[in-house]
């Protein structure tokens, strides 16, 4: 029976019956720390559907969500050594790398709405911020919007000076840091993953984080306030590995692009609405009580945190800065 299996084989090989087109398919890792129902997880579903029905298969992703693989720092290491070939970190996550521009994105109120966020991102900053990507062997494919970042705590948040004391979950970014240091907190640097415990357990007492975010991770449920502040922006930067990338046959770079160029579409005109719909689920549940600022209580959260600016300039630059504050003056004027 064995050798009668192994003559068939042989038969059909010489017919070519069986040969190239069953080669192994290209495997894309695509890791990320997020749940799936996000706008980051639904983007990463979404790529690999186009991506594999554009490539008839010949590329086959694989999507690990919710920090299966690597948690927020890991992820980016397993990147550069060829582990995993396709993540989508925030963008606050280049500056621990030394590429600092990157943090410009964590400015507090740097981008007034998602249509400034989008001229930035799709312009010819977007491009040269992607660009600087390439020395640390990574290539920057798209920018995927989360959205504006809350405050969420178990004392109420309101004016500047209930964050005095205050220890606050941070991403690893030194713009953040300085962020909660002119608030008078105690910024403390995490991953994402352990997140809802350290709220649970008490070992930080509060954290940012856009509404999905905070939805998907259950930290409503631990966190007695919520202020709206919309003060910050979490968007990420699809990347792969570049020698991976450059390897690839063109045809199918040519079509992995297509799919990502969609699937960016797809994401990112979902992503308000994702994070409108966590919010509307997070007020049914009732676990946490939605603050909202007045307009002077806002004004006093902007002013508090102005200095944060001076402070960045010397790792982002200045000129950096300026550029975004032009994009974000002439689509509000
Ligand atoms: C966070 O670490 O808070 C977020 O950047 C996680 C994410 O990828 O949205």
């Amino acid at each position: 029976m064995r050798t009668f299996a192994i003559a068939a084989s042989v038969a059909a090989l010489a017919l070519g019956l069986v040969g190239p087109a069953s080669a192994d398919p290209i495997i894309i890792k695509f890791s990320h720390v997020v749940a799936t129902d996000t706008p980051k997880g639904k983007g990463a579903e979404k790529f690999k559907e186009l991506a594999e029905k554009y490539t008839g298969g010949k590329v086959k992703v694989e999507v690990y969500p919710n920090s299966t693989l690597y948690k927020d720092k890991e992820e980016l290491e397993a990147l550069q050594l060829g582990s995993v070939q396709m993540l989508a970190p925030s963008n606050s996550k280049f500056g621990p790398l030394g590429i600092r521009e990157f943090e410009v994105f964590d400015l507090p109120y740097i981008l007034p709405d998602l249509k400034t966020l989008r001229k930035v991102t799709e312009g010819p900053l977007g491009a040269k911020l992607l660009k600087l990507l390439d020395a640390k062997g990574i290539t920057g494919l798209a920018y995927w919007d989360n959205g504006f970042k809350q405050m969420s705590a178990n004392k109420k948040l309101v004016s500047p000076a209930d964050y005095q004391g205050v220890k606050f979950r941070i991403q690893s970014s030194r713009v953040l840091q300085a962020q909660f240091k002119a608030l008078g907190s105690l910024p403390q640097v995490m991953a994402f993953s352990e997140v809802y415990q350290a709220l649970q357990t008490g070992v930080v007492d509060g954290q940012e984080n856009t509404w999905s975010n905070i939805y998907t991770q259950k930290m409503h449920e631990v966190q007695k306030y919520i202020t709206e502040t919309n003060h910050g922006y979490i968007g990420y930067v699809v990347i792969v590995n570049k020698k991976f990338w450059d390897d690839l046959p063109a045809d199918i770079r040519d079509q992995l692009s297509k799919a990502m160029k969609e699937a960016t579409a797809f994401s990112n005109a979902q992503s308000q609405k994702e994070n409108d719909d966590a919010l509307a689920e997070i007020k049914k549940s009732g676990k946490s009580e939605i603050i909202k600022l007045t307009p002077e209580q806002d004004e006093a959260m902007r002013k508090a945190m102005e200095p944060v600016y001076k402070d960045a300039a010397g790792r982002v630059g200045q000129a950096l800065i300026d550029e975004f504050q032009k994009e974000a003056k002439s689509t509000t004027n």
